[in-house]
């Protein structure tokens, strides 16, 4: 179980070998207090929180307010993702607000091993994301002051997208040489995640798999975490 390490203490968890963390983009925002219950009730072991400014990425969604809103309703730990400029700007807001992990972009971060560790040293969990047109070389210098490694397996902006294969291979890049190395970052995909593709995932290494439509989409929440799961 590569993933505990990100829990919460406080938070109910079982011991399923990958976690699953729904991204809140696909989820009725009129409601959202429903679809949070909802998807922990469901088993949900994470979170997932898609933060973006309209410059990195071609939308924009939310900022700390609506996850210090989020922390109070939920349990469970909150793997926010940072699709933003300067993220470097924004990490003590966001930790403020209630993010337990926080995830940042290598292609926007000017010192992504500095941004890692800044997380670190406020007690909280760091994040490094990577788009699907990169490679795992590009991430293996800053990798060591991660605790989880997010790999997209679309261009970030939007749900509801086709998974992109080849990043497949980042995932078994990256649980190889954490073997190697002797590292314990948590390996995350995000986006396309349904059954299938979830399926080829879990194959490859993953530990967490990011799923929006393939869960909020669907009339109940638990079979569909369970079938990404795959139990
Ligand atoms: C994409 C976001 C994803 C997205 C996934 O920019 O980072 O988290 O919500 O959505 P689906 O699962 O619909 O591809
Ligand atoms: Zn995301």
């Amino acid at each position: 179980m590569s993933w505990s390490h990100l829990v919460r203490a406080d938070a109910p968890h079982g011991n399923a070998p990958v976690a699953v963390a729904p991204s809140l983009l696909a989820c009725d925002f009129a409601r959202l207090e429903n679809e949070i219950k909802g998807v922990e009730r469901a088993g949900a072991e994470f979170l997932h929180l898609d933060v973006m400014d309209g410059h990195f990425v071609n939308n924009i969604t939310f900022g700390p307010v609506l996850v210090e809103a989020i922390r109070r309703v939920s349990t469970v730990a909150l793997d926010t993702h940072l699709m933003i400029e300067r993220p470097d700007r924004y990490i003590d807001a966001f930790l403020d607000a209630g993010a337990d992990i926080l995830t940042i972009h290598i292609e926007t971060s000017a010192d992504a091993r500095r941004d890692l560790r800044a997380i670190r040293d406020r007690g909280h969990k760091s994040g490094l994301a990577l788009n699907p047109d990169r490679a795992f070389p590009d991430v293996i210098k800053a990798v060591p002051e991660a605790d989880l490694l997010l790999v997209m397996s679309v261009f970030p902006g939007f749900g509801g997208q086709s998974f992109i294969e080849s990043t497949l291979r980042t995932i078994e890049d990256a649980a190889r040489f954490r073997e190697r190395e002797g590292l314990s970052y948590a390996i995350e995909i995000d986006g396309g995640i349904n059954p299938q593709t979830a399926r080829r995932a879990r194959e490859a290494g993953v530990d967490i798999l990011v799923a929006g439509t393939a869960i909020f989409r669907t009339p109940d929440y638990a079979t569909a975490i369970d079938a990404i799961r795959g139990t």
